[in-house]
């Protein structure tokens, strides 16, 4: 075996210029970075979908083999590395002008990372759902922008659509997880509710005391009722989400038990026993946050490039990719615990610590 046979490198060197009547000789280097860092990053979205389809396979099983714990893990941490490392590349593209861009942007009209299948793929791979996206231009479907000329398949839809026929996403594997996971020793309905009573009950303490503090410091009366209104809300905020009353009737049992485990989760980080659990936790989070970053970094090298004119997709531009970064959220309840946690000090004491701890205590 020899390098260039095994890396492919004369095949991956010619792949970079030269379509219809524009041969490779006549791009400039500009262009031709262009395409290179497109490649680039469909090579790492190439991987990042590996390691997600393998990710959710092993989060599918029920149960999950505690071993497999540490694997979701390092492949969601690899995932997180690639976009991090990925969102740099966004640099060696403003090393182009935006005079220089738009030396060669009229010739990729129609063209756009909009019809990168292997972003959709990882959007629905991970559980966006088709009634989350935004309607990019005017009411078209994005997988209408995946058709050719004349309406006809692509590649690219006919992966999207493959994908879309797998069904069950990654978050639909670690919210069913979840939902599995035993709270404080038990998965038994009511043994989950008075779990989450004394949450509440400590989270009502603590407003309560937040409260008297404020009476003893703050001196105008109207003060003190804002921030007591402001407590009592926050009380509220925590209820209606552990309660899950912003979700159907028929579906509260199972977001109930998923946001218990998350809060339970959360609030005993410590317990050995919770370690593979916390950074499968951890490491779903940080991806969500490298994609975010991705989005708002790729806005930002997009508004430096055109400023706020339209897409060569058709989008708005800058204003629908900056939308998209506020809305293609997937792991909500992952960050909406975040807000009702409690410092470490008030957290209830749990009924079966032992149970979490690596060895049985004499
Ligand atoms: C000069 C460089 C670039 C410019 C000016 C640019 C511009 C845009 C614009 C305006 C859009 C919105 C859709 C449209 O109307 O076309 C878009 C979408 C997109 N671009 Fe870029 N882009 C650039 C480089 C890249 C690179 C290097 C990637 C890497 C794969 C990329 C990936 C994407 C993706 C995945 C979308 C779809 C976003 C979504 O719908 O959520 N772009 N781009």
């Amino acid at each position: 075996m020899n390098y260039w046979d095994y890396i492919k490198v004369e095949e991956l060197l010619s792949l970079q210029g030269g379509v219809g009547d524009r041969p490779a000789e006549s791009f400039s280097n500009d262009e031709v970075l262009f395409i290179t860092v497109h490649q680039i990053y469909e090579l790492w979205f190439k991987l990042v979908l590996r390691e997600l389809e393998k990710t959710r396979s092993q989060l599918r099983q029920n149960p999950v083999p505690d071993e497999d714990l540490a694997e979701v893990t390092r492949s969601l941490r690899r995932c997180v590395t690639i976009f991090e490392v990925a969102t740099n590349h966004f640099r060696v593209m403003e090393t182009m002008t935006t005079r220089d861009y738009l030396a060669f942007r009229d010739h990729l009209i129609g063209a756009s990372g909009f019809q990168s299948a292997q972003m959709r793929e990882m959007e629905i791979m991970l559980g966006l759902h088709d009634d989350k996206r935004l309607p990019a231009m005017g009411d078209e479907s994005y997988k209408e922008a995946l058709k050719g000329d004349a309406g006809e398949g692509s590649p690219a839809l006919a992966r999207v659509e493959r994908r879309q026929g797998e069904g069950g996403s990654l978050r639909d594997a670690l919210y069913a997880w979840l939902a599995r996971t035993p709270v404080d020793g038990s998965s038994d309905e009511g043994h989950v509710e008075r779990y989450l009573q004394s949450f509440l009950e400590a989270h009502e303490a603590g407003a309560k005391a937040l409260l008297e503090t404020a009476r003893e410091r703050v001196a105008r009366p109207e003060d003190v009722a804002v921030l007591e209104k402001r407590y009592r809300r926050d009380v509220e905020a925590a209820t209606a989400f552990v309660t899950a009353e912003d979700k159907p009737e028929e579906d509260r049992p199972f977001f109930r038990h998923v946001r218990a485990a998350l809060v339970f989760i959360e609030s005993h980080r410590e317990l050995p026993r919770l370690s593979w659990p916390r950074e499968v936790i951890d490491a779903v989070i940080a991806l969500e946050q490298a994609m975010v970053i991705w989005r708002q970094r790729h806005a930002r090298m997009v508004e430096r490039m055109i400023g706020r004119r339209v897409g060569t997709g058709g989008s708005g531009g800058v204003d629908y990719l900056d939308q998209t970064a506020l809305r293609y959220r997937i792991f909500d309840d992952l960050w909406a615990v975040r807000t009702i946690l409690l410092r470490q000090s008030v957290v209830p004491d749990l009924e079966h610590t032992d149970d979490y701890r690596l060895r049985i205590q004499d």
